[in-house]
């Protein structure tokens, strides 16, 4: 995927992970590194997969039988799209420490250069900032299904069994120790 690499090797990624990072020093619960945007792109990635074969006699298609391809041609989203938005997901949380601006809102206006500059379209961009902005949303209320995604992902990539902080935690439920996928 050689935009998402380009993203992971993008001077204002790497400044923005680094300032998450800074402000999350001390934080007990969940941090917002590269390896939890990581985390929920593969996942995102997975519930779409696992959502486009759940759905796809409903959907049109091209007699492909390439899941990868026709998750693309169904809802619009290629591979590369869905692991940037995972990515870039939680890049303006620094901003939010710094000014209380919702991070969703801030990382949609920061990873829109950023998507720039490493090849995605507009379409695309547009999609990802779209998605990108309703992360925080409950899944079922986002416009879009990358935003869905990307909030049930960002619930399944969280560790709460094993994690010391849960009793305090304001994220944390019973169900969250759930595996689901
Ligand atoms: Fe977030
Ligand atoms: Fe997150």
């Amino acid at each position: 995927m050689p935009r998402v690499n380009r993203i992971l090797q993008h001077r204002n990624y790497e400044e923005f992970t680094e300032k998450n990072k800074q402000a999350e020093q001390k934080r007990i619960y969940c941090r917002h590194g590269s390896d939890h945007g990581l985390a929920v792109a593969r996942i995102a990635y997975l519930y779409l997969l696992e959502k486009y074969i759940e759905d796809r006699d409903s959907l049109p298609g091209t007699g492909t039988n390439k899941a990868s391809v026709r998750l693309e041609e169904s809802y619009g989203l290629g591979k590369e799209s869905i692991y940037a938005a995972g990515i870039l997901h939680d890049i303006g949380r620094w901003v939010e420490y710094e000014n209380q601006e919702d991070h969703a809102l801030a990382g949609a206006r920061l990873a829109r250069p950023i998507l720039k500059d490493c090849g995605f379209t507009e379409a695309e961009m547009e999609k990802i900032v779209l998605g990108i902005s309703e992360h925080r949303l409950p899944p079922d209320q986002t416009s879009s299904i990358l935003g869905q995604a990307l909030a049930l992902a960002d619930d399944w990539a969280r560790d709460c069994q094993s994690c010391s902080s849960k009793a305090t935690c304001y994220k944390y439920t019973k169900a969250m120790e759930d595996i689901l996928i």
